[in-house]
């Protein structure tokens, strides 16, 4: 069956199905259709009650509306970043691009494409619920050579990793070169893009360089409730705004950690910091934002050491171009520059792994400032 024909039939069917609907209320509606064969529309699952899910009452069994409106207010739906529709980008930037890879299929242009939506995440038509469409562990790029590939295994948070994942780089860093070793870089884009919270989270992709002793990383990387629920424990907690719990405004599809209030000031999601066995009650925004300042000043200090050497440019990418390439010699210190990106576009500003990021901070400065 080819996509345009099942996709009015789709619409004959809700017509009908809402014509039905104003006509016998209650009635959950009749079945869909069977499922489409191996067309890359994946169709309906066998069975499937549309009112069940396009319920035109009040939802109480998934919330749709609700949930729509939270996602409208995420990046993931208005961070406009869509146009990054090539083939080599859509497989993340695009809902269609992202199930052709989750598929296995050959991810493809996308000239009309759809920012990461509920049928990336889910495939609520195929399959008749919101189980999320890929859970299993993911594989993390190591951009350090002799550093092997990490595996990310978050439960549910494996899903997000399927995006926020490192890309690879060209030339690797170098794990432990030598002293006259220089790296020549030619690419303003020498960093892992920018989805690197799967490495952080999980303690890999820091470059570490030799001679420093690291300790490990914060309990976020091992907490047993992260383990399970991944990136969603804090990221889609529900807002809790008194007196209700849940708002709609910050975590669940918005995935957003903080928002503002109407009338001004910002009200932060802490319902994932407080729960069981995480933080005591007596944990604040503060408390964050303390941690979240001294990486910041750190990251600002190591900011200015980079610029002032010509290694980025003011406007924030590398100095460097295949014309103009940037030399770094001893080559060990280009550990600096990697560093700076990598926890820069974590975007946490530590929150994810604090004792790493701090580590790999400090040990950057360190090895920077050595003459
Ligand atoms: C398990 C839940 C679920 C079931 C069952 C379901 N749908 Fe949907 N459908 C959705 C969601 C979620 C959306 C996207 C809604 C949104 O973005 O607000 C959607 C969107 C649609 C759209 C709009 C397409 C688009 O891309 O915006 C059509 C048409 C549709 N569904 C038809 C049907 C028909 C016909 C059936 C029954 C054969 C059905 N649906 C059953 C969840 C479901
Ligand atoms: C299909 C790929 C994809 C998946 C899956 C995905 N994301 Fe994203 N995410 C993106 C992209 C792309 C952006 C940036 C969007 C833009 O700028 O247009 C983003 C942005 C975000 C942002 C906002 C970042 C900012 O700069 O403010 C958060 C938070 C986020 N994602 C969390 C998650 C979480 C949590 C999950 C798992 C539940 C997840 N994402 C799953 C692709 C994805
Ligand atoms: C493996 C998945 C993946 C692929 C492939 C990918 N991106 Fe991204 N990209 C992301 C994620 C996830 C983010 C958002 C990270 C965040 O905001 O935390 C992002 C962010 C970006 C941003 C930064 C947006 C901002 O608001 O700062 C740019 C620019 C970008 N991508 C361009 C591209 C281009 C161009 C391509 C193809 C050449 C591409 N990406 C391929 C996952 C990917
Ligand atoms: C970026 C990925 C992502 C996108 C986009 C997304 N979801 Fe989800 N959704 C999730 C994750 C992860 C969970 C599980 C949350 C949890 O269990 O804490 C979830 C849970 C749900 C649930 C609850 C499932 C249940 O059985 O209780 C529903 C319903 C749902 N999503 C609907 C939607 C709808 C509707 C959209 C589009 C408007 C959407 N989702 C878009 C990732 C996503
Ligand atoms: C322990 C709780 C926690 C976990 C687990 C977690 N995050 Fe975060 N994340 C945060 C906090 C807190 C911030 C900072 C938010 C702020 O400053 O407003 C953040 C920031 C971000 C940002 C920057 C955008 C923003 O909202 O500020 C992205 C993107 C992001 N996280 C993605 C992820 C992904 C992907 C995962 C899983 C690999 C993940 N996070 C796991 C707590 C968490």
């Amino acid at each position: 069956m080819n996509r345009m024909r099942t996709l009015s039939l789709a619409l004959t069917i809700t017509a009908i199905v809402s014509f039905l609907m104003t006509g016998c209320k209650g009635d959950p509606g009749p079945q869909g259709p069977p499922g489409a064969g191996s067309d890359a529309f994946e169709g309906f699952a066998e069975g499937i009650q549309c009112a069940s899910c396009h319920n035109p009452d009040v939802d109480t069994t998934y919330f749709i509306a609700g949930r729509a409106y939270q996602w409208a207010q995420s990046k993931h739906a208005n961070g406009g970043d869509s146009e990054r529709n090539g083939s080599s980008c859509a497989g993340c930037h695009t809902s269609e691009g992202f199930v052709q890879r989750m598929n296995g299929e050959t991810v493809t242009n996308q000239y009309v494409p759809s920012p990461p939506g509920c049928f990336a995440c889910h495939s609520p038509h195929s399959r008749g619920n919101f189980t999320l469409r890929k859970a299993t562990p993911v594989t993390l790029l190591s951009n350090i050579d002799g550093v092997p590939d990490a595996t990310f295994d978050y439960g549910k948070g494996n899903l997000c990793a399927q995006c926020h994942m490192p890309r690879s780089t060209s030339p690797k860093m170098p794990s432990n070169p030598g002293a006259t070793d220089t790296l020549r870089i030619t690419s303003s884009r020498w960093y892992s893009h920018y989805g690197v919270q799967s490495q952080m989270l999980s303690g890999n992709g820091g470059y570490q360089f030799p001679g420093y002793t690291y300790t490990g990383n914060s309990n976020h990387t091992t907490n047993a409730v992260i383990m399970q629920e991944g990136c969603p424990t804090c990221h889609m907690a529900e807002q809790s705004y008194p007196p209700a719990q849940g708002t709609g405004k910050a975590g669940g599809h918005t995935m957003n950690i903080h928002y503002e209030v109407e009338g001004g000031g910002e009200v932060p999601l802490l319902t994932g910091c407080l729960q069981s066995g995480c933080h005591p009650s007596s944990f604040s925004a503060d408390d964050m934002h303390l941690v979240q300042q001294g990486i910041e000043d750190s990251l600002d200090a190591l900011h200015d050491e980079l610029l002032s050497r010509g290694w980025i440019t003011a406007g924030g990418s590398v100095n460097a171009s295949s014309s103009s390439p940037l030399l770094i010699t001893p080559a060990v210190k280009a550990g600096a520059l990697y560093n700076y990106f990598f926890i820069e576009h974590d975007l946490s500003e530590g929150i994810h792994n604090t004792k790493y990021a701090r580590e790999l901070l400090a040990s950057s400065l360190e090895e920077l400032r050595k003459p």
